[in-house]
Formats: structure tokens, sequence, C-alpha cells
């Protein structure tokens, strides 16, 4: 069933020019974007995006870090979404993601990865509503558009 993920190019995918490289592997996947934002995230987004790991030593760097330039966020669809863009981004610490990973492929260090995915839909669905208004996220359905390739 087709659902939707809330993912986020952290600072250094932005500032390092990887956008269209990163957002090229959802496509060529088969997932489809269906919000894009770019935005300089508040510490008040941060802290309320980031709130599980409040209590963690990582955290103040961690919103310092995603505070610190603008990233660019998303909302894209697709069978079993959350699986399958997990895999797609790689393991949290960019030195033991698989190469052919997003996190693999493009980052050495844990305090930037690059990259952020929800972890299931629940969170999805809060991450979703933190960044997006209901307008911005536009659910439309990709075959209907497929005549302009013809
Ligand atoms: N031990 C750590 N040291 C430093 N930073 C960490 C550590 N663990 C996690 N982080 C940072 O906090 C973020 C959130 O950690 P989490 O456990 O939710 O991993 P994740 O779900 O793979 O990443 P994200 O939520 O960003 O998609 C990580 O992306 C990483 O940047
Ligand atoms: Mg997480």
């Amino acid at each position: 069933m087709s659902e939707k993920s809330f993912v986020m190019l952290k600072p250094d995918a932005v500032s390092r020019r990887l956008v269209g490289k990163i957002l090229a592997r959802f496509e060529e996947k088969g997932l489809q974007i269906v919000a894009v934002k770019l935005l300089q995230i508040s510490k008040n987004l941060a802290e309320e995006h980031y709130g599980e790991h409040k209590d963690k030593p990582f955290f103040n760097s961690l919103i310092e870090y995603i505070t610190s330039a603008p990233s660019l966020a998303l909302v894209i669809k697709g069978d079993d979404v959350i699986s399958v863009i997990r895999k797609i981004v790689g393991a949290t610490n960019p030195k033991e993601a698989d190469l052919g990973t997003i996190r693999g492929d493009f980052a050495m260090d844990m305090g930037r990865n690059i990259i952020h995915a929800s972890d299931s839909l629940e969170s999805a669905k809060r991450e979703i509503t933190l960044f997006f208004k209901e307008n911005e996220v536009i659910d439309y359905d990709i075959s209907d558009n497929l005549w302009i390739y013809e």
C-alpha cells in the first residue's frame, strides 16, 4: 500500500550540492516526491523534531548542526515507503553503512550523516505535520501524467 514518509536532506547535503544526486536515487527507485521545501530550521523546530533524543549526550551538537545552514525537507510516497527509504538511506553511522546507500556513499561522520528519514508511519505523520501545511503536500497519482512521455 502506498504511504508517505518524511525525508530531510541535512545541511551538509545542501552545502555540498548533493541534492540532485540524492533525489535521483529516490526517483530512480520508483518513489514519488509529493512535497519539497528548502528551509533553515529554527532551534524550536529542530528540538521538536528530534525531541526523542533530548536526553542524549549528542543532542546539543545535533541541534546546532541541523540549524546551521539550510536543509531540504521532503515528503516521499510509495509502497512500503518507510522500510524502502531506510534501506536506501543506510545505517545511522555512515562508516558502517553499506556502500550503495546514501550514507554509505556520501558520508563519513555520525554527526554529519547528511539525511534523515522517518523510522515509522507514526513518526512520518508527526514529522510531515511539523514541516508542512496540509495544502503543501500534493497527493497526485503519477500514472495520471504518463502521457507527457508518450
Ligand atoms: N552516538 C551518536 N553520536 C553522535 N550523533 C548521533 C549519535 N546517535 C545519533 N546521532 C545523531 O542523531 C541523529 C538521530 O539519531 P537516530 O537514532 O534517530 O538515527 P537515525 O534515525 O538513523 O537518524 P535520523 O533520525 O536523523 O534519520 C542521527 O542521524 C545522528 O546524526
Ligand atoms: Mg531517527
